[in-house]
């Protein structure tokens, strides 16, 4: 496919990832890894109840089997060094000596060790039991069933979590009523009084159900109550939401091309929903958002790729046309992928999911530079920059009810930019203002931090990684808050749009309107905000 050489669609210009990485069947010289900024406590800090030292803990030039003369690194020579001993570490100077390479290596091992062991442990613990993937099956259906009463053709089509396999045991339900099947020109359009007919039917039969239309596309918010063994399942009926038909097929392929996809997934979806950095009314990140940025680390960032970028296969001839452009409101949308992965082979990375999962980790902690790149997975090389894309202020537009009996003014964020793979005007992390983007970054370096200590096994990490976060702030009304210091800056190094939006926006995470209005127009949003009011 021919690749534009300009504009937001052009590879990344980054100085710092300027080699794009491809697919494997365009397979591109590789760059050097990017600048590692890893740290390492100073040895001993981490043993205080003098527990045995590991091998790796001792210093290089105090280990028997180093050949004498050959110490890979030495500590400068202090004061108290003398001609005899040029080697002897200074008396008082207690930095312990810069490790060889080699032991940061064997470190990053152990680290991935660790990780692999508790990701491994928790992944039973959080995939949904069968029967509750059965349930969510047969109300499916059964909600089916309840459409067809009112369009006789009826289908209701699931997208999300529940199609990709990326569900945990609290997942919802996300599908789109379509009046007849999705590519038969002969099936009708949605009427305009249907979403609040099928309310009414719902309710009939006993659902718990809600119409919501303060937003883009009406939403029908339903639950069925919990029964023995299964807990509450909550279910979004959506109108006109095709689009997320196709991306949540993009994610399946995805997950198909490796099955490590899916435990990464699993593992970074449970460790934001426990440290509340996974609440898109609150100011943070949706989970589809959180597989973008894994989609994004698999594709471009690690060496040699997990995955290919199936955006950027080259179209085979014949393919249909509806397979490549997608007409929605107006919009016309590329939604080419390659469906078929029996062509594109394993990948050439070995590494276990632990070591990816450091690396993920890692990535967004230290190096990812959040006040300037969008991700961008449907690009070669993976990022763009918010330039390229005028994405470096809040932009204000107005917005309709989806009955258009009410008109408000929405704010779309971009202090983390994060590219719909298809809709590429639409920024999936507008939900997080600024103190949820310092919060998701805090919550990477934490982790990172946890990965990071040695001496104990991996306990630690165990116990501290996934652990439920103090409980959010409640939300508070706009006239109850503080008001705030508008000079107040953003975290070092992020670009001075930012700061400021960041800072206008600073009372958000505690609610608020501007808060309120982002969260009425994103699906997201709605579902969380109705199952708090
Ligand atoms: P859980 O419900 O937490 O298990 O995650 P999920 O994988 O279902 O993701 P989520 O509920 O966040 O999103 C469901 C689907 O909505 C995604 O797979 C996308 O297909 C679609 N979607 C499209 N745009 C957006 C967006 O901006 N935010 C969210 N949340 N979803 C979007
Ligand atoms: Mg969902």
């Amino acid at each position: 496919m021919q690749q534009p050489t300009q504009g937001p669609d052009a590879p990344s210009s980054s100085p710092r990832y300027q080699q794009p990485r491809r697919g494997w069947g365009n397979p591109a010289p590789l760059a050097p890894p990017p600048p590692s900024l890893d740290h390492f406590p100073p040895l001993g800090k981490e043993n205080p109840e003098g527990k045995q030292r590991s091998p790796h803990s001792v210093p290089s030039y105090q280990r028997a089997d180093q050949p004498h003369g050959q110490q890979p690194h030495r500590p400068k020579a202090g004061p108290l060094a003398s001609n005899n001993n040029p080697i002897a570490p200074r008396r008082f100077d207690r930095r312990p000596p810069r490790l060889p390479v080699a032991h940061y290596e064997q470190f990053f091992v152990e680290q991935a060790a660790n990780l692999e062991k508790v990701a491994k442990s928790l992944l039973e613990e959080i995939s949904p039991p069968d029967e509750e993937t059965v349930a969510k099956n047969e109300l499916l259906h059964l909600l089916q069933g309840i459409c067809r009463k009112l369009v006789p053709t009826a289908v209701l089509i699931p997208f999300g979590s529940l199609v990709t396999g990326f569900s945990t045991a609290s997942s919802d339900i996300d599908c789109v009523f379509v009046a007849g099947p999705l590519n038969d020109p002969a099936t009708p359009e949605v009427s305009d009084d249907l979403p609040a007919l099928l309310e009414r039917s719902l309710q009939e039969e006993d659902f718990d159900a809600q119409l919501l239309t303060r937003t883009r596309v009406p939403i029908i918010k339903m639950k069925q109550r919990a029964a023995p063994g299964i807990g509450e399942i909550q279910c979004d009926i959506g109108f006109k939401n095709f689009l997320a038909i196709h991306n949540t097929q993009l994610l399946l392929c995805y997950s198909k091309c490796d099955v490590r996809v899916k435990q990464i997934v699993l593992f970074v979806k449970w460790w934001a929903k426990n440290r509340h950095i996974n609440s898109p009314y609150r100011g943070t990140l949706s989970s589809y958002g959180y597989v973008l940025m894994i989609l994004h680390y698999l594709i471009n960032i690690v060496q040699p790729p997990v995955l290919p970028n199936l955006q950027l296969q080259p179209i085979p001839q014949g393919t249909a046309d509806s397979e490549i452009h997608y007409k929605e409101g107006g919009s016309e949308y590329n939604i080419w992928f390659a469906k078929d992965i029996t062509n594109i082979g394993p990948s050439p990375n070995t590494s276990s999911a632990g070591e990816l999962l450091r690396g993920f980790f890692d990535y967004y902690s230290y190096k990812f530079a959040w006040g300037q790149s969008v991700i961008s997975i449907r690009t070669q090389g993976g990022l763009l920059t918010k330039q390229d894309k005028d994405w470096c202020m809040a932009k204000s537009r107005p917005a309709n009810t989806s009955d258009g009996a009410e008109t408000w003014e929405v704010k779309d964020r971009y202090l983390f930019a994060l590219e719909d793979p298809f809709e590429t005007v639409h920024n999936v992390g507008r939900t997080c203002n600024g103190p949820g983007v310092r919060r998701i970054r805090d919550e990477l370096r934490r982790a990172m931090d946890l990965i990071k200590f040695r001496g104990d096994g991996g306990q630690r990490l165990e116990r501290f990684l996934c652990e439920e976060a103090p409980p959010e702030r409640p939300f508070v009304k706009k006239e109850d808050r503080e008001p705030k210091d508008p000079n107040a800056s953003m975290s070092p190094g992020a670009e001075n749009e930012n700061a400021a939006e960041e800072a206008a926006n600073s009372g958000a995470a505690a609610g608020g309107k501007a808060a309120e209005d982002l969260v009425l127009d994103t699906l997201d949003a709605v579902k969380e905000l109705s199952l708090n009011s």
